[in-house]
């Protein structure tokens, strides 16, 4: 029995990560801003709803399947973007972008991702979506744009709730800050992971590899790197740039990290397909709405007329059904496929899927729903 088989749930495949990697990288997935109010609270909301079953309904035949961003996907859960994903194993991105390819659900590259939008198109023959932070350099942005059309991604999403970092005290307590400056407890933490620290010695050093073809000749050190993408996040991005970069691409277009249903309103007035409701898993501003509280009032300003995407705090299969029960189109997960990554590489993230796409499937039978549509209102408390 491999480790990953050992993992019944989330929790465990995080239990596992954190005994695989150095305790600096451990934190900086699974903390948040703050005093992780948000963390805590969008799992709490989701396990505070209660559903309302119904019986004798044939469910025999169960189909998870849906649609999101242009592409049909096997069940309503697929990948958020996250950043240097080749820190948490040596095949980082490629492995995650695999493995959602092979669970036909949609994978989300970020900006910051160490592994290029080329690289996660040659090893990825899934839906894709490129997420885009705007950069001082505009100029970048239209790049991005162009190059995801000639690596064929299906669609882009705009995150917009990070104008500037959030205050992530775990990662100062380890000297995890942008550029690094690892003080003796986070020296200590990589040094109690020699696993992780041959592993990155002996594989290509982790770059973000979207932008590292920016950075001013001869300085090659990635501390240069962070230098320069934390000096060149744009925070004087504004609607009239969603505009622009929904009529540049021309295809699926998502914005990320929406929580009001005022600017719902104005993103699909700006045209786009899909909106991410977001708090970027509790690592931006802290105390805000949870996802779910967000959801309902977003899913009554603008249903029927964009896609509604839920992420944050989903670790169950009844928590994708709750979101649904609301109005959601579908769930997106980032840390739980973070953890699995860590524990197994791309079966790890298989893993994550798998216990995943099984617990909604057995969660719809039990609910007495056959389709994702028949999911709806009546099924919440
Ligand atoms: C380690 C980490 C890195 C992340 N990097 C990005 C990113 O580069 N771009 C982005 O839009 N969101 C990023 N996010 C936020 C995720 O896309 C997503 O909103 C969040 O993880 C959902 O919450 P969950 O982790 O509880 O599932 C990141 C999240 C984590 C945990």
């Amino acid at each position: 029995m491999s480790r990953l088989d050992t993992a019944f749930n989330i929790e465990d495949l995080r239990k596992l990560a954190r005994k695989k990697l150095p305790t600096p990288l451990f934190n900086y997935i699974d903390g948040g801003a703050d005093d992780e109010i948000n963390v805590r609270g969008n799992i709490h909301a989701f396990d505070s709803v209660r559903l309302v079953p119904e019986h004798l309904i044939d469910i025999a035949n169960i189909d998870l399947s849906t649609q999101v961003l242009g592409r049909k996907i096997s069940m309503p859960l697929f990948l958020a973007p996250t950043g240097m994903n080749r820190l948490f194993h040596p095949e980082g991105e490629s492995a995650v972008s695999k493995a959602a390819a092979a669970a036909d659900t949609y994978y989300c590259l970020s900006t910051v991702g160490a592994t290029s939008i080329e690289d996660v198109a040659a090893a990825c023959d899934g839906p894709k979506c490129f997420q885009i932070y705007v950069m001082k350099d505009r100029g970048l942005t239209r790049e991005f744009i162009q190059r995801c059309k000639d690596a064929k991604y299906d669609s882009l999403a705009l995150t917009v709730d990070i104008p500037v970092a959030g205050n992530r005290e775990r990662e100062l307590r380890y000297g995890f800050s942008t550029p690094p400056k690892l003080n003796f407890a986070g020296i200590a933490g990589f040094a109690a992971r020699p696993g992780w620290v041959y592993r990155a010695l002996t594989n290509p050093k982790a770059i973000l590899a979207n932008v590292a073809h920016k950075i001013p000749e001869g300085s090659s050190q990635s501390t240069s790197l962070m230098e320069y993408v934390a000096s060149q996040f744009d925070p004087s991005v504004t609607w009239d740039d969603l505009e622009w970069m929904i009529s540049e691409w021309g295809g699926p277009f998502a914005i990320k990290g929406v929580l009001s249903a005022s600017d719902a309103r104005k993103a699909v007035d700006a045209g786009v397909s899909a909106i991410m409701v977001s708090n970027h898993g509790g690592r931006q501003l802290d105390g805000t709405l949870s996802v779910f509280e967000a959801l309902g009032p977003i899913v009554d300003a603008v249903a029927g007329e964009c896609e509604i995407i839920c992420d944050g705090g989903v670790r169950r299969g009844t928590h994708v059904l709750k979101a649904l029960a609301l109005g959601a189109t579908a769930c997106s997960i980032g840390r739980p496929y973070l953890y699995g990554l860590a524990a197994g590489g791309e079966a790890g993230v298989a893993r994550v899927l798998e216990m995943l796409r099984t617990e909604i499937e057995r969660d719809m039978a039990l609910l007495g729903c056959r389709k994702i549509n028949e999911v709806s209102g009546k099924h919440i408390a």
